[in-house]
């Protein structure tokens, strides 16, 4: 049995920079019991290969409304509907029915409209740039993918800031759901937001989706419809933005990575990849919990316990990749787990991917002289140990 770490004790350091803890963890063992910030206690996987091995494990459930202690709350079941908080055969059913749409296939479809909306958001950021500066977060790591996923899915008129004050809401509550009530207003909005659909169908993923049945006959019900609009909507929100906050400052803090990307944009698909292992949006998975008493590396964790993974820590394991803490974009990367791992494997990979690709290669080309506007240990990072982002990336953008 281990001891309590107390994550608390280790801030602010750990939310501005969670390596060196991790690797202080992972010094100590593959798996920790962790206190969070507001007392709840879970076990926290910091290992890579366990790491691996728990996101396929099946005695690790993610249908909390099956746990014995699951107190719902009124008005949210809809949201908890949704692929990633399901086991199979659920699960295996929600998947099936949208995966169709987010094939690397179909992901390349997409391209001309998403290297339209970075252009547009680039073409802005220059022309309001005053004496040549620029947050970065706020002129394309966000709006680039919030406004690809609304385009994708059809609701072009979502009421961006609300929607974005409920989604930082429930990522930032370290938890299975939001527990601040905001869950409870999204559920009514997106609620309305697919009967709006339902009369006023396009060519888009949500008409689909409402339409679509497969070869079985199966379709969506009402409730899971607003569990998949949730789901893409929040990871559609959340994640690609840091992606291109953390890897742009990345690249801006090892100018000689900068300038081997610069000098040649074949390297761009692999810089993409280490960017995520090096410093990847989604710090940890969501939460599991044992089902029953599970040994993952030689500890033995309870059963009904939440269970958590470090894809951040794992992404550092010494052994696993060379050289770990450094940033280098021509390293093999394979095996990094900033996507997840077995059959909650992250359904829009191929669209994060393609954006990160975009936004980095156009912003360099239009911006020969990128560089940081800020000290990098006065940025400050997003709260909670789910998603790792820097809230705000000054920029010169000329
Ligand atoms: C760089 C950007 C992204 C990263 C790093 C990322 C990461 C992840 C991770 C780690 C998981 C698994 C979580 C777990 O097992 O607890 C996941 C699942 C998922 N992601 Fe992403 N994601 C990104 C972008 C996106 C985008 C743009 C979409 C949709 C448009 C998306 C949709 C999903 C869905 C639907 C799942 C659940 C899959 C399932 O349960 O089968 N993600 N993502």
């Amino acid at each position: 049995m281990t001891d309590i770490v107390e994550l608390s004790a280790l801030e602010p350091d750990f939310n501005t920079n969670p390596y060196p803890h991790y690797a202080e963890l992972r010094a100590k063992g593959p798996v920790h019991q962790v206190r969070l910030p507001d007392g709840r206690d879970v076990w926290m996987v910091v290992g890579h290969d366990e790491a691996r091995a728990a996101l396929v494990d099946p005695r690790l459930k993610k249908d909390w409304s099956s746990h014995p202690d699951w107190q719902p709350v009124e008005g949210t079941g809809q949201l908890l509907a949704n692929m990633l908080q399901s086991d199979p055969p659920r699960h295996t059913r929600l998947r099936k029915l949208v995966t169709r749409a987010f094939t690397a296939r179909a992901m390349e479809a997409l391209r001309p409209a998403v290297q339209r909306i970075t252009d547009d958001l680039i073409d802005a950021m220059l022309a309001k740039a005053a004496g040549g500066r620029a947050d970065l977060v706020e002129s394309l790591a966000y709006p680039l993918p919030m406004t690809v996923i609304c385009e994708l899915l059809g609701v072009p008129d979502l009421d961006r800031e609300r929607f974005r004050r409920w989604s930082d809401a429930f990522v930032t509550s370290d938890g299975p759901t939001g527990r601040d009530g905001s869950e409870i207003e999204m559920a009514r909005y997106l609620d309305q937001l697919i009967e709006d659909k339902r009369h006023t169908p396009g060519p888009d993923l949500f008409s689909t989706l409402i339409r679509t049945t497969d070869e079985d006959g199966d379709r969506l019900s009402g409730d899971e419809l607003v569990g998949m609009a949730f789901l893409l909507l929040v990871a559609g929100h959340e994640t690609t933005v840091g992606l291109i906050a953390n890897g742009t400052l990345a690249l801006l803090r090892h100018p000689d990575q900068l300038a081997a990307l610069r000098a040649d944009f074949g390297l761009l698909d692999n810089a993409v990849e280490e960017m995520l292992r090096y410093d990847g949006p989604v710090e940890t998975s969501t939460w599991r919990y044992t089902g029953e008493p599970v040994e993952i590396g030689g500890t033995r964790v309870p059963a009904g316990v939440p269970v958590i993974v470090a894809l951040g820590s794992a992404a550092r394991e010494n052994g696993r990749f060379v050289a770990p803490d450094s940033f280098d974009i021509t390293r093999d990367t394979r095996g990094h787990l900033a996507f997840g791992h077995g059959i909650h494997y992250c359904l829009g990979a191929p669209l994060a991917r393609m954006e990160g690709r975009i936004a980095i290669r156009t912003l360099l080309e239009r911006c020969p002289d990128l560089a940081l506007d800020a000290d990098p240990a006065t940025l400050t990072w997003r709260p909670g140990i789910l998603m790792r982002g820097p809230v705000r990336l000054p920029v010169r953008v000329s």
